[in-house]
């Protein structure tokens, strides 16, 4: 099992005033705390923040969403003229691509984020199609590109010579599915601004990397869009008639995460305890998840407490009962998608610093409280 290690302890973490780890304060990147778990729907000041360059200041009266490039009949639209459109309502989970790299060993370069670079909100907005048909999308336009207000200079090599934006580009395919929305409220507010105030895509499925904040333009382009963001950074390796080639992340790989118990907590022994979780897939349903609580040697189902929804999280838990011997022990949670897939027991090194959906180590130690160290 890889990953036996954890690259450090998070015993000097800082939190926000909300309650979120700050990995970074500026640009902000916050975790959202993943042991409480108590709610489906992640409160909005603990949902997890993750931003390339500081949060533009954008206001409605001046916001205009610009839709252009292959298309028939380029407009653009105001945020009033948006909020008028029919819109929809719609549950899913963002997870950063990033999301529990400490768990690598060796340590890699990134933010170190434990397990709550992930969190579920409710989004309402417009689907992304409905503008698409409102400007007559060409047939030859294969890619949808995302751009957001917010601009700088990356640090990571290669640098670009100028400043630049965030942009994200969505193969046709995805972005013209109904889940995709271009979204102005989240849990039933209005965006706040590091979540993209005024408006933002949600891409369901796919990693965060993709619901672009701060959206200002969307351009249909006939040639793939090879930015920065999807080459130099967010992309893996994949394999073309068995020749490395660099691909853009896209769809979330399916994950479970322990929440409780929390690493290295103290459990007494020979009781009943709860661990619980939750579990999600890109473009399938999580449908199987197990628990083992001796490093993978055995392995016992689990029970779900949110039922399938697509792109949505399914929370779940096990009653433990912990062993009599003191000592420690590692605990995983392996999930089955509907494809029949298990999550896999070793991260993907195609993947470098992304990707970290393999069933990751919690280890605890079972002890009478009284025996802890002071
Ligand atoms: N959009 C813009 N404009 N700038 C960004 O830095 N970060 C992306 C995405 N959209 C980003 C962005 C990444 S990497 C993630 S994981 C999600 O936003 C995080 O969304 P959140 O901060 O609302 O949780």
């Amino acid at each position: 099992m890889e990953g036996s290690k954890r690259n450090y302890v998070d015993t000097a973490s800082q939190f926000s005033s909300a309650g979120l780890v700050i990995r970074q304060k500026e640009p902000k990147n916050l975790e959202a705390p993943f042991d409480p778990i108590d709610s489906y729907l992640t409160p909005t000041e603990l949902f997890y923040i993750r931003s390339h360059f500081p949060t533009p200041a954008l206001d409605r009266a001046s916001y205009q969403l610009r839709v252009d490039g292959a298309v028939e009949r380029p407009f653009t639209l105001s945020y009033d003229e948006l909020r008028s459109m029919p819109s929809e309502t719609r549950v899913a989970t963002l997870e950063c691509a990033g999301n529990s790299r400490v768990f690598l060993v060796p340590q890699v370069q990134g933010a170190q984020w434990e397990l709550g670079a992930v969190s579920n909100a409710e989004w309402t907005g417009v689907p992304l199609r409905a503008l698409l048909e409102r400007a007559g999308l060409a047939e030859d336009a294969c890619e949808i590109v995302l751009e957001g207000a917010d601009r700088g200079t990356p640090k990571e090599e290669p640098v670009p010579p100028d400043p630049i934006s965030y942009v994200w580009s969505l193969p046709r395919a995805k972005a013209v599915q109904p889940e995709v929305l271009i979204a102005y409220q989240m849990n039933g507010r209005d965006l706040s601004p590091d979540h993209g105030f005024p408006v933002r895509a949600i891409v369901p499925g796919h990693y965060g990397m993709a619901s672009v904040k701060w959206l200002t333009r969307i351009q249909a382009v006939r040639e793939p869009f090879h930015g920065y963001w999807q080459t130099s950074d967010y992309a893996y390796w994949a394999s073309m008639d068995g020749k490395p080639v660099r691909r853009a992340l896209g769809e979330m790989q399916l994950k479970s995460e322990i929440a409780r118990p929390r690493v290295y907590e103290t459990i007494a022994p020979n009781r009943i305890y709860t661990v619980c979780g939750a579990a999600w897939a890109g473009e399938t349903d999580v449908i199987d998840i197990a628990v083992s609580a001796d490093g993978g040697q055995t392995w016992a189902e689990a029970e779900f407490q949110d039922p399938v929804r697509r792109h949505a999280w399914r929370r779940w838990q096990f009653d433990w009962l912990t062993p009599r011997k003191p000592g420690p022990y590692t605990l995983l949670a392996r999930a089955k998608d509907a494809r029949g897939a298990p999550q896999p027991d070793a991260h993907d090194r195609n993947y470098g610093s992304y990707v970290i959906n393999h069933s990751l180590p919690i280890e605890v130690f079972v002890r009478d409280a009284e025996d802890s160290c002071p």
